[in-house]
């Protein structure tokens, strides 16, 4: 089985989804500010300064049972489960699940805006402070390790995550609204390969048209259910 989530799955948690229409991320930021390299060139204080604020967030908040879920699943069922994510909160990580695929990146790592020197180093950059903090060698600026608007997801994981959906039975979408590319085209590669298709989100998507099953519930309420573990051991 792969599993392929979204932000919803940590919605449970306390970490804003993107397109809720009230609460969601992108009803308040313009993703082109916040979430792209032109962005953050334009505005590198009031962009890091977000980062942060959503780094301190994800790390005041908890995995939920789902989260919890799939990663007692994998545990039960060593190499049945291959789990790819489009967030970037680190949850399913800290739940336990093994191996997780980070198509999107993960906010709690680091890399530079551009080209390396040889007097770089990362880490005593990144103490150092700074908003954003930069070499004192050369001036490069730290940006935060996701994947922003335009540009390309990092090659392995995407890779890995084509080979999982290539080989699965069956594909769980869980939490996500399969606008953004591309993470839903897997949806459509697993469809097309003959795997059956299950979408838990309490709202449609537009993946349903590919789902064999739809289950309109959240993440926390199915997945302890649908992956037959009983919430009083989770
Ligand atoms: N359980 C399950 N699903 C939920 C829950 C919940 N408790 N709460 C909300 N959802 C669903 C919503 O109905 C919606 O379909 O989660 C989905 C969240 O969709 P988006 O906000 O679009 O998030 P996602 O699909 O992860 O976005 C993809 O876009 O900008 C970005 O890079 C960002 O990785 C993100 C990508």
């Amino acid at each position: 089985m792969t599993v392929l989530t979204g932000a919803g799955v940590s919605a449970e948690s306390g970490v804003p989804t993107f397109r809720d229409v009230q609460t969601g991320i992108w009803a308040q930021f313009d993703p082109q500010e916040m979430a792209s390299e032109p962005g953050f060139r334009a505005h590198p204080q009031r962009v890091w300064q977000w980062y942060a604020h959503r780094r301190a967030l994800v790390s005041a908040v908890q995995p939920n049972a789902a989260h919890r879920a799939l990663a007692q699943f994998a545990r039960h069922h060593p190499g049945k489960l291959q789990l790819v994510t489009q967030n970037v909160d680190g949850l399913h990580q800290r739940a336990g699940s093994p191996g997780v695929i980070c198509l999107h990146g993960d906010l709690l790592v680091h890399e530079w805006l551009d080209a390396v020197c040889p007097q770089c180093d990362l880490e005593a950059a990144v103490q150092r402070g700074g908003e954003p903090p930069s070499c004192p060698a050369c001036g490069n600026p730290v940006r935060p390790g996701v994947v922003w608007f335009g540009e390309h997801l990092p090659a392995a994981a995407l890779a890995q995550a084509e080979a999982a959906v290539q080989t699965c039975d069956l594909m769980l979408v869980v939490g996500t609204s399969g606008v953004v590319y591309p993470a839903a085209g897997l949806v459509f590669q697993a469809h097309q390969q003959g795997a059956r298709v299950v979408v838990v989100n309490p709202d449609a998507t537009e993946l349903d048209m590919l789902a064999d099953a739809c289950v309109r519930a959240t993440a926390a309420q199915a997945l302890p259910q649908l992956l037959r573990l009983d919430e009083g051991c989770l």
